[in-house]
């Protein structure tokens, strides 16, 4: 003998299928949907080709789809128009998210999942995640805010919340609001180690979230640091968050395969608005290769070591599986 003849394992689609590794399936995936005030609103997003501004009536619409197509769990964001200075309608009650929230559990009970982003970023006149004091983030005022979000999020039917702000202690003061007002079984999906990536450009068009002055860089993760990530996540996993994740997920595989060995939670990837555009610009209309190169990026997000992949392609999936 030679030589190994490793091609044996890959002679027919068949054998490639048995010895496969990776498998994606849709129930490990959550789509987002950005809602907005109104009604019949269905508005495409010019950089985020197939992904719309839904005004209530037809995102009820379009998750009846989505659950048809096999995805059960969304990530809802509300696009808010009165922004101000200490975002507060972040917890108002008749908020845009709050308003989702019941219309959605109002239809679809428990036949799906809802987790709500917490941050104040598209709610505050500046454009940061954080309460501003004399230009400064003020974090401990900010964690505050951030538990009162998520528990109008939780009073209004939200199964899990999902502090993205990265605010030192916001997974602590979040649990501890949600316990104290009898919503121990309200879950988070940490945004834990989330970089200040240029990846969520189209996303700060949706919201027109971009920071009016300075940037991001004081409280979303530095892109050099892996081994800070890895405390991000440790520290959340220590104020009891009960998923982790790492956004954005391509350029980030390595910090998903490290958090995939040294911790035990289940461990989420956000594949961002950035990462869809780029995708979708690469394609060019071409479904055919779009579809490839889609399958590609997602399956090498299962295969670094995600769980859960939060995905703008969400979707497409279920159909692409069984082609
Ligand atoms: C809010 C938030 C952002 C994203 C998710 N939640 C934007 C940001 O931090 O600027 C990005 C999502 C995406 O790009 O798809 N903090
Ligand atoms: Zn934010």
């Amino acid at each position: 003998m030679e030589y190994n003849r490793l091609r044996r394992l890959r002679s027919t689609k068949a054998i490639r299928d048995l010895t496969a590794q990776t498998n994606i399936e849709t129930k490990n995936f959550i789509l987002p949907y950005f809602v907005v005030e109104g009604e019949k609103i269905k508005s495409e997003i010019i950089s985020m080709p197939g992904i719309y501004r839904f005004s209530i009536d037809n995102l009820l619409v379009d998750v009846k789809d989505s659950v048809s197509k096999g995805i059960k769990t969304f990530l809802i964001f509300g696009i808010e128009e009165n922004k101000t200075k200490t975002g507060s309608s972040a917890y108002a009650r008749n908020g845009i998210i709050q308003k989702v929230l019941r219309a959605l559990k109002d239809k679809f009970a428990d036949k799906i999942t809802l987790i709500t982003d917490v941050c104040l970023c598209g709610f505050t006149d500046h454009g940061h995640c954080a309460i501003i004091n004399s230009e400064k983030i003020d974090n401990d005022t900010t964690i505050n805010v951030l538990a009162k979000t998520a528990l109008s999020h939780a009073q209004a039917g939200a199964d899990f919340t999902a502090p993205s702000a990265m605010m030192d202690g916001q997974v602590l003061s979040i649990r501890r609001m949600l316990d104290n007002q009898g919503y121990a079984d309200v879950g988070i999906m940490a945004y834990s180690a989330k970089y200040a990536s240029n990846l969520y450009s189209p996303f700060r068009d949706i919201f027109d979230s971009s920071p009016k002055f300075g940037d991001r860089q004081t409280y979303q993760m530095d892109i050099r640091n892996s081994n800070q990530a890895m405390l991000e996540l440790e520290y959340d996993i220590q104020e009891h968050a009960d998923i982790v994740m790492v956004k954005p997920a391509l350029f980030y595989l390595d910090i998903i395969c490290k958090a995939k060995q040294l911790f035990n939670v289940p461990l989420a990837a956000y594949n961002v608005s950035g990462e869809y555009a780029m995708i979708k610009k690469l394609a060019d209309g071409n479904e055919k290769l779009e579809k490839a190169l889609a399958m590609e990026s997602l399956i090498s997000i299962k295969r670094a070591g995600a769980d859960i992949i939060i995905s703008y392609f969400a979707k497409n999936i279920g159909s692409w599986i069984s082609e």
